[in-house]
Order: C-alpha cells, then sequence, then structure tokens
C-alpha cells in the first residue's frame, strides 16, 4: 500500500513538472464506435465487485467477447470516501478486493476496464466526483489499469463544460490509453467542441427501456428508444472515426422492451454508429436477448469501416426506412415499423432513389444492382432488380444489407 502511494506521489510531482501545453486526447482508440457492457441501466447503484466478475465471465461465456464486447463498465456508485491525502477509495464493503485486482481480473479475460466520475465535486448518485482532484484521480485510475473513463455532467453548475472536459488532459499525462466518455447530455452541443477531447460524447438525457416513452423525475426527464432517436437528427455530420455520438448505453434485453423492440433497438443503434455499450444482466440473458446482441451482421454495420452515421431517408405513415452507406459503396437499410400494426411493404428499389448530400453517396438501383441479404433472417433475398416485399412487424425492423 505504501509503494502504491509513493508511485502515485512521485507520478504527481513529475505531473507538476511535465510540460502541459502538449496535452491532446489519445488518438485511433475508437476508430469504430466502442463496444461493451456498463452496470447503470439495470442494476443502477447496486454495483459489487462479484456482479462485475461474473459479467466478465458471462461475456466470454456468451460469446459477446468474440462478438466485439471488450469493455466492462462500473458506473455510479463504486466509491467509498478519500483518504487524507485526498485518493480515491472503493467502497470497502462492495469491492473489498480493491479495483486494481477488479482490473486484472477483468484483463486476465481479455476484456478491458471502464469506470465512472464526474466533473463536479459529487457524482449523479452523491458519491465523490473529480473536481479539484481531476490529475490525482487520473493517476489512480492509470495504477488500476482502467482503459475507459465514463465522465458524468451532475452538480457542474457554473463550471464551463470545455474546461470541465478538458480532464481529457489529466487522462492523457498518465500515459495510459484511457477513452474518454463525455456524458454532459447533449446540454452544450458537444458535438460542436468535444472532437479533440472525448472519444465519445452522449446526445441526449438518459435512456429508459420504454418503446416511446417520457419517464418524468422532476428537474429531469429519463426517455424511451423512440424518444432518443428522434433527438439524433441533424447530428450525424459529427460522427467520424475516433469521435462518436452517443445515444446512451442500450436497453436490449431490459424488462420494459418486448423482444421485437429489443430487436429494432439493437438495429438502429448500429444503423447510428452508435457505441453499442449492453446494459442488461448478462449472466441471466435469455437466448433471444444473447442472439440479438451477437448478431455479428448487425455488430459489422454499426463497426463499418467507413464510420458513418445512418438517417431516415424516408418516411410513411409510421414506417421509416433508414439508410447507412457503408465502406465499399454498399449500404444498410433498415425499414422500422413505429406503428401499432404489423405493415406489408413492397419496396420498389429503383423507384426510390437515396441520396446522402452530406457525404456525397447514392443509392441508386437503376444505375447499380445490389445483392440483398436481410441481417436477422440471416437470409440472401435476390438482387435490387426485384422489389422488396415483405412484412414489417410492429415495434420492429426488417434489417438488410445491400452488396455491390
Ligand atoms: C447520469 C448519467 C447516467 C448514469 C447516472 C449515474 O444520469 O447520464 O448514464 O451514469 O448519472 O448516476
Amino acid at each position: 500500500m505504501k509503494i502504491y502511494r509513493l508511485t502515485i506521489i512521485a507520478g504527481l510531482l513529475i505531473f507538476a513538472l511535465s510540460d502541459f501545453s502538449a496535452a491532446q486526447k489519445f488518438e485511433n482508440l475508437a476508430l469504430t464506435p466502442p463496444m461493451g457492457w456498463n452496470s447503470w441501466n439495470n442494476f443502477g447503484c447496486q454495483v459489487d465487485e462479484k456482479l462485475i466478475r461474473e459479467t466478465a465471465d458471462a461475456l466470454v461465456a456468451s460469446g459477446m467477447k468474440d462478438a466485439g464486447y471488450s469493455y466492462v463498465v462500473i458506473d455510479d456508485c463504486w466509491h467509498g470516501a478519500r483518504d487524507a491525502q485526498g485518493f480515491i477509495q472503493p467502497d470497502k464493503e462492495h469491492f473489498p478486493s480493491g479495483m486494481k485486482a477488479l482490473g486484472d481480473y477483468i484483463h486476465s479475460k481479455g476484456l478491458k476496464f471502464g469506470i465512472y466520475s464526474d466533473v463536479g465535486a459529487k457524482t449523479c448518485g452523491g458519491k465523490p466526483g473529480s473536481r479539484g482532484y481531476e490529475y490525482q484521480d487520473a493517476l489512480v485510475y492509470a495504477s488500476w489499469g482502467v482503459d475507459y473513463l465514463k465522465y458524468d455532467w451532475c452538480n457542474s453548475e457554473g463550471l464551463n463544460p470545455i474546461g470541465a472536459y478538458t480532464t481529457r488532459d489529466a487522462l492523457y499525462k498518465t500515459g495510459r490509453p484511457i477513452v474518454f466518455s463525455i456524458c454532459e447530455w447533449g446540454d452544450n452541443k458537444p458535438w460542436e467542441w468535444a472532437k479533440p477531447i472525448g472519444h465519445l460524447w452522449r446526445t441526449t438525457g438518459d435512456i429508459t427501456d420504454c418503446w416511446d416513452c417520457e419517464e418524468n423525475h422532476g428537474s429531469w426527464s429519463s426517455w424511451g428508444i423512440m424518444r432518443i432517436l428522434d433527438k439524433q437528427k441533424g447530428l450525424r455530420i459529427h460522427a467520424r472515426p475516433g469521435h462518436w455520438n452517443d445515444p446512451d448505453m442500450m436497453e436490449v434485453g431490459n424488462s420494459g422492451l418486448t423482444i421485437n423492440e429489443s430487436r429494432a433497438h439493437f438495429s438502429l443503434w448500429a444503423m447510428l454508429a452508435a457505441p453499442l455499450i449492453a446494459g442488461n444482466d448478462v449472466r441471466r440473458m435469455t437466448r433471444e436477448t444473447q442472439a440479438i446482441l451477437t448478431n455479428r451482421e448487425v455488430i459489422a454495420v454499426d463497426q463499418d469501416a467507413l464510420g458513418i452515421q445512418g438517417f431516415p431517408a424516408l418516411t410513411e405513415d409510421g414506417l421509416e426506412v433508414w439508410v447507412k452507406p457503408l465502406a465499399n459503396d454498399n449500404w444498410a437499410v433498415c425499414f422500422l415499423n413505429r406503428s401499432a400494426q404489423a405493415k406489408t411493404i413492397n419496396f420498389d428499389w429503383k423507384d426510390n432513389f437515396i441520396k446522402d448530400d452530406s457525404f456525397q453517396k447514392q443509392l441508386d438501383a437503376k444505375k447499380t444492382v445490389y445483392k440483398v441479404r436481410d441481417l436477422w433472417a440471416k437470409k440472401d433475398l435476390g438482387d435490387t432488380n426485384a422489389a422488396l416485399k415483405t412484412v414489417v412487424q410492429s415495434h420492429d425492423v426488417v434489417m438488410l444489407k445491400l452488396t455491390k
């Protein structure tokens, strides 16, 4: 324990003597949207080391790790108090082995370790935040082997967001590559200033596990899947490899959504090139939830190297046609049925010329014949010379990949 403290104090001294002007964010850490798991959506403040270890085990056993999920992020409430020298301690009752041991366990499974703090003096859950301790906390996280920091915006009254999130510098100075997840709820339009600061930024307030509701908590609201989706309008030009719009962690598999709704939610997050951070209990998920979260063809749409966020190209009577340009001039196309009834569609590709002016892409089936594959049925459906005839269930999607 003494040696560990001395190392950190020595580190702080080196900090004090080093050149801060060169600070920047770690590049190349998020060339595709980060994937992983976070405790908050399902467990809230009920976090402990047993849950985190079991979750790491389940990510491996369920095939999620192999499908690309790598960050295991402990959200709010892992904290104990600061000690006399200001070093943050984990809650000893729930994390008796300490964070270094937990990080080592996560790494031993081939996964990465994520943690949570806040720009204010207190987190949203009332635990110690990082205000005034930014460099000290960054060094402690690095000494625990942290690879990802989610940084919240509670108790930030009077703070300048750009200055507050320049905690990036503290992370950079540790020398340990740490993904920086800005959780500022879109309040100050982070898409306009956070590209050189973070790897992802929340675009909205909190998600909740309902299809299309607003949950009013008094001074703030949380939002259902469709509400969050609608708040992404106009933001796609800001997402690119290295920095992503974050429409919040997923509710796939949580109790407020039907299986169709979970499938639609997952598909749309892939269309948005959103970070895919699972928020369910992966130790006890159903086979259907597991199949959704590990659908590699849908994940490949999210993780496409071009890194262009999709958009709704056509909307008609509760049916939306989302498109996402992919590498090699391929496209993902997702028919979303928001209505309460199943919809029969007869979609003539040649009558529906789609243009993406922001990224100079065109889906023109009169000029190019694309092969069509259904990513949920896992079936080839011929090509775009034939109209697509299918049924989209209520609150569900049909998701396709078009290949040149
Ligand atoms: C805020 C964030 C959530 C979660 C909680 C934790 O509401 O937006 O994602 O981190 O705080 O208290």
